[in-house]
């Protein structure tokens, strides 16, 4: 939900950090974008709609060798996508320029106040009342004063840049819960929405806690938290490198985060498996902790909630724990009943998804036990919560989730194996097995060609329904999801025994069905299901697990190499996900920066 960029040095260019920051942010929002930079002189600013490319034609407008200034790639929330809303925005005299992520939820009634005492407005955005209100709070003379009177009238989620002309060689980085994180150079600061933004420059990372102001300037970071007083926050050092968050020669991220999955799954169990156990501590819980655990409630977004559909059955079925699991916009307003024994665990490949972090808060207010399952290292999630998991994937770039996916699904599935074993439920020889995934998954990715011909196939259709049962199911909501973000076919997933009792009435002659089977006591089920399809003229793609495919009436088979339920759903995904990809190649379509689509959630 919008990238933002800021670079402050004692001498050198801006610039060319300001726009390659953009570009490794750009998968944040990509409907506009725009880069201001301070001079003594006044404020330069640049700014167009649409990608960055269309910025990077205006950026000989700018003058060079100027060491500080702020830049921006945008999901518009208030406002269309136009020149005039793209960020920078700046104050009336063009002294200080702004650039803003989230929402600032009462700017009607500020613009309103700040029109009335003459302040002209040239945007429809929420964010430019922020310049003009540090302005009307003397921001020509002194930011930081200006900046704190100014917090004190914003409400919402966000966080924000400032610059000033009159000091340009200081910036001033708000967090109000959206994030910010400063990059720590030899005598130059970065400072980014997050970290891939500068690895290529410094791998010396300083999160910022909600509420604090930070005055950056090319020697210092001072912070002041949510009460105003001076504080210190650690510099970590991010255990990524900026080969991880580049293409290495993929035409497309996506592709590239599908077919090293398999290489990711390695890191992801690394140390976490010892002599048929699960190793408790290396998923960040306390062993003794566990027989504890009288239910879990999962709340989640999107491809994390899917993920924790799969984590539902695994657990329930292999600890025999209720697991609840609730898309996180509507947990937070379900006033939900949460008992004492209740863990409860949000999953999230950025830790930064507003509603989830609004879940959590909710769980804690309550006095629950909270235990985050994350991707990014040192997001807000990760922060916040008791308890934290990482899924060890690396930076994932597409918009499309891919390897965050299949690794949550891997550590959930040492966690629901950990509670069994707590329980007197030990599956060793599932634990083992754990350790061959990434074998067989490589071979999956590797044979790639009966994918593309049924993706030719696919992206002719304008609808395609995906069935399944139990966790093939959960599989089956994930692979349309994947399918209908990126090649924008409508796709709809269903509990394969439903089917007849509504949406069969949709099957027509040649509707495409993407059947999913990997569990050999529900495949009789199944079949039954693919048959009835098949009778109305339906064309069936089935993934299957070893052995469960030799008899089907389909018109494709792609069969996952292991006859394990409890270790078939990352490998499911694989040609879920390649299905999807290439579909949405043969349609032409924007595959990493899917249409109206962000990375992070950072809004409501
Ligand atoms: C879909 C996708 C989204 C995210 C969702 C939650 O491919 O990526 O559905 O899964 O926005 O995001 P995180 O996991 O960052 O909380």
């Amino acid at each position: 939900m919008c990238g933002i960029v800021g670079f402050v040095a004692d001498s050198g260019d801006a610039l060319p950090f300001l726009f390659d920051g953009l570009k490794r942010l750009e998968y944040r929002g990509y409907d506009s974008a725009g880069i201001a930079l301070a001079t003594p002189e006044g404020i330069a600013t640049q700014k167009s709609q649409g990608k960055l490319a269309q910025l990077q034609e205006l950026l000989d407008r700018l003058p060079r060798g100027v060491p500080c200034g702020i830049g921006h790639t945008r999901w518009a929330t208030h406002g269309r996508p136009t020149d005039e809303n793209a960020h920078p925005h700046m104050d009336c005299q063009g002294i200080i320029a702004t650039v803003h992520n989230g929402i600032i939820e009462n700017f009607q009634e500020l613009k309103q106040e700040l029109m009335g005492a003459g302040h002209v407005f040239a945007s429809d955005t929420d964010t430019e009342v922020v310049p003009h209100l540090l302005e009307a709070y003397g921001g020509d003379k002194d930011l930081v004063r200006a900046v704190q009177s100014a917090e004190s009238r914003l409400k919402g989620a966000y966080a924000f840049l400032a610059m000033s002309s009159r000091q340009p060689d200081t910036i001033i980085a708000v967090r109000r819960s959206s994030p910010l994180v400063i990059g720590w150079g030899e005598g130059v600061h970065y400072i980014a929405s997050d970290v891939s933004a500068f690895l290529a420059n410094t791998r010396q990372a300083q999160f910022l806690e909600n509420g604090d102001l930070a005055v950056v300037t090319p020697q210092s970071v001072t912070i002041h938290d949510g009460q105003g007083q001076i504080t210190e926050r650690p510099v970590t050092t991010i255990g990524w490198n900026i080969r991880q968050a580049e293409r290495g020669g993929y035409t497309h991220f996506m592709l590239k985060e599908i077919m090293e999955q398999p290489d990711v799954w390695g890191d992801c169990l690394r140390g976490r498996v010892q002599n048929g156990r699960v190793v408790v501590e290396e998923l960040g819980l306390v062993s003794r902790q566990l027989p504890k655990v009288g239910r879990i409630q999962i709340v989640a977004a999107g491809t994390a909630y899917h993920a924790g559909l799969v984590g539902k059955s695994l657990i329930e079925r292999l600890a025999r724990i209720p697991v609840d699991v609730a898309v996180a916009s509507e947990f937070r307003y379900q006033e939900p009943v949460l008992t004492d024994d209740t863990l409860v665990m949000a999953i999230s490949q950025s830790g930064e998804t507003a509603d989830t972090l609004a879940c959590m808060a909710l769980a804690r207010h309550q006095g629950m036990s909270t235990y985050a399952l994350v991707n990014q290292v040192g997001s807000t999630l990760a922060r916040e919560s008791d308890r934290v998991g990482y899924t060890h994937a690396g930076p994932e770039i597409a918009v499309a989730s891919t390897k965050a996916y299949t690794t949550q699904i891997l550590v959930l599935t040492l966690l629901a194996l950990a509670l069994a074993e707590a329980r007197g439920r030990a599956r060793p020889d599932l634990v083992e097995g754990l350790l061959m995934l990434p074998a067989i998954g490589q071979e999956i990715v590797q044979d790639l060609e009966h994918i593309q011909d049924m993706a030719a196939q696919l992206a002719q259709s304008p609808h395609v329904f995906y069935i399944g049962r139990g966790m093939d199911y959960a599989l089956a909501m994930e692979g349309q999801l994947k399918i209908k973000e990126i090649s924008y076919i409508h796709a709809e997933a269903y509990a394969a025994g439903e089917m007849k009792h509504g949406t069969l009435a949709l099957i027509e002659e040649g509707t495409p069905v993407v059947a999913i089977l990997t569990e050999e006591r529900l495949a009789g089920k199944t079949l039954s299901n693919i048959l009835e399809v098949k009778a109305r003229g339906a064309r069936v793609w089935a993934i299957v697990g070893k052995t469960l495919g030799r008899e089907l009436p389909v018109d494709h088979l792609l069969s996952i190499p292991t006859r394990e339920p409890f270790l078939s759903p990352a490998l499911a995904a694989l040609p879920l996900q390649l299905l999807a990809y290439w579909t949405a190649v043969n349609r032409g379509q924007d595959v990493d920066q899917p249409r109206n689509l962000a990375k992070s959630v950072t809004v409501e």
